[in-house]
C-alpha cells in the first residue's frame, strides 16, 4: 500500500447534488484505486446549524448510499461516521489552542454563512474549519479531494499542521494537498450563476440532487437560466458575464469529458434550446443510474449502518494511534 492517504468528507445534511458530485465525489471514486481512502460523512459538523434530529439521521443514512451508489466501494475504502471515531474531536481541542483568532476570523465561509449577524451564529460553525483540520490530521492525510469553496479551510490546515510541527516536533505532519477539480471546481446554481449550487439554497429548481428522476432533471434543465445568444467562443472571454452559459457547458464538458473547446466547437452557433436538449440526456444517463443504486442502498438500512460500523473500526484503529502520538509530543501524561 502506497504511503499516500486520502481523507475528506462530506456533511450529511440534505441531499447530495452534482456540486457535490462533480466537485468531490468524482475523485473519491477515481482516487480509490491509487491511495488508501478514509471517506467520512461529517456529522458533527451537520450540527453547526439547527437541524432536526430525524432530519439528521435520515441524511447520514442517505449520503452513506449516495458514496455507495455513486461508486465508492466500501471494501476497498473505510467509509465511517465523524462522530464514532472520538479522536477527532480531541485533536480539534489541541487545535483550537494551536490555531489563531486571526485566521480563522478570515474564513469566508464562516462570513456568508453566519450572514448579517455573526453574534447569534453558533460557536461551532466559527471553529468548524479546526474540526476539519483535525478530520484531516488525524489519518495524517497527504491529499484532500474537495471542491474549490473549501480550499481556503484546506489553507488553514497547512497553517496548523506547520505552526504544530514548528511548536513541538519538526515534519510530525506532512502538509496535505487539496485535490481540486480543473474544469468545474465550483458548479453554480442552474438559476443563478454567481451562486454555489447548494443544499440550503430555498430553490429545489437551483440544484440537480443526486435522487431526482429522470423527468426531475429535465425540468430542471428546462427551466435553468440562460441567454438569448448563440453557443460560441466569447462565452469564455476574459470581459464575458455569461455565467450561466459557463455553468451550463463547464458540467457539459466534464460529464461527457470533453475539453471546453470541443464542446464549444461542436455546439458552435446553436442555440441553448438545442444545448440544454444533449444536456439533460447527458445528465440523466449520469445521475439516474446513481438514484436508482441509491434507493437499492437505502432499502437495506441495516446494512448501510454495518458498513459505516465497519468503517469506524477501521478509522478508529488508524486515528487512536495518531492521538497517542500527539498527546505525548504535547505533554499530556
Ligand atoms: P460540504 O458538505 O459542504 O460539501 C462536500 C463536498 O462537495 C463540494 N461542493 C462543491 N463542489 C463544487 N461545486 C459546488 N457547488 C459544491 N458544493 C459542495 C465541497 O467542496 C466538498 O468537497 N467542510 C466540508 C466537509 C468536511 C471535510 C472535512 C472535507 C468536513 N471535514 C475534511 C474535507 C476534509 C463541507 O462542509 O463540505
Amino acid at each position: 500500500m502506497s504511503n499516500k492517504r486520502v481523507l475528506s468528507g462530506i456533511q450529511p445534511t440534505g441531499n447530495l447534488h452534482l456540486g457535490n458530485y462533480l466537485g468531490a465525489i468524482k475523485n473519491f471514486v477515481a482516487m480509490q484505486n491509487e491511495f488508501q481512502c478514509f471517506y467520512m460523512l461529517a456529522d458533527l459538523h451537520a450540527l453547526t446549524i439547527k437541524t432536526q434530529p430525524k432530519n439528521l439521521k435520515e441524511s447520514i443514512l442517505n449520503t452513506a448510499a449516495s458514496f455507495l451508489a455513486a461508486g465508492i466501494d466500501s471494501k476497498k475504502n473505510v467509509i465511517f461516521c465523524q462522530s464514532k471515531v472520538s479522536s477527532h474531536a480531541e485533536l480539534s481541542w489541541i487545535l483550537n489552542c494551536i490555531a489563531r483568532i486571526g485566521w480563522l476570523s478570515r474564513m469566508t465561509q464562516f462570513k456568508e454563512k453566519a450572514g448579517s449577524n455573526k453574534e447569534k451564529a453558533s460557536v461551532g460553525l466559527y471553529t468548524y474549519p479546526i474540526l476539519m483540520s483535525a478530520d484531516i490530521l488525524i489519518y495524517k492525510a497527504t491529499h484532500v479531494p474537495v471542491g474549490d469553496d473549501q480550499k481556503q479551510h484546506l489553507e488553514l490546515c497547512r497553517d496548523i499542521a506547520t505552526k504544530f510541527n514548528t511548536d513541538y516536533e519538526n515534519n510530525y505532519f506532512a502538509l496535505p494537498e487539496p485535490i481540486i477539480p480543473k474544469f468545474v471546481a465550483r458548479v453554480m446554481s442552474l438559476r443563478d450563476g454567481c451562486k454555489k449550487m447548494s443544499k440550503s439554497d430555498e430553490s429545489d429548481l437551483s440544484r440537480i440532487n443526486l435522487t431526482d428522476t429522470k423527468d426531475q432533471i429535465v425540468q430542471k434543465i428546462k427551466k435553468a437560466k440562460t441567454d438569448s445568444d448563440p453557443i460560441n467562443e466569447n462565452i469564455f472571454e476574459k470581459n464575458s458575464k455569461r455565467y450561466e452559459a459557463q455553468n451550463l457547458i463547464k458540467i457539459y464538458s466534464n460529464l461527457k469529458s470533453e475539453t471546453l473547446d470541443t464542446v464549444l466547437n461542436n455546439f458552435n452557433g446553436k442555440t441553448f434550446y438545442d444545448f440544454k436538449k444533449e444536456l439533460s440526456e447527458l445528465l440523466v444517463e449520469k445521475i439516474c443510474p446513481i438514484s436508482e443504486k441509491i434507493k437499492q442502498y437505502r432499502s437495506d438500512d441495516k446494512e448501510l449502518i454495518n458498513i459505516l460500523k465497519i468503517g469506524s473500526e477501521k478509522a478508529n484503529d488508524t486515528a487512536e494511534k495518531t492521538i497517542l502520538e500527539i498527546k505525548k509530543i504535547v505533554g499530556l501524561l
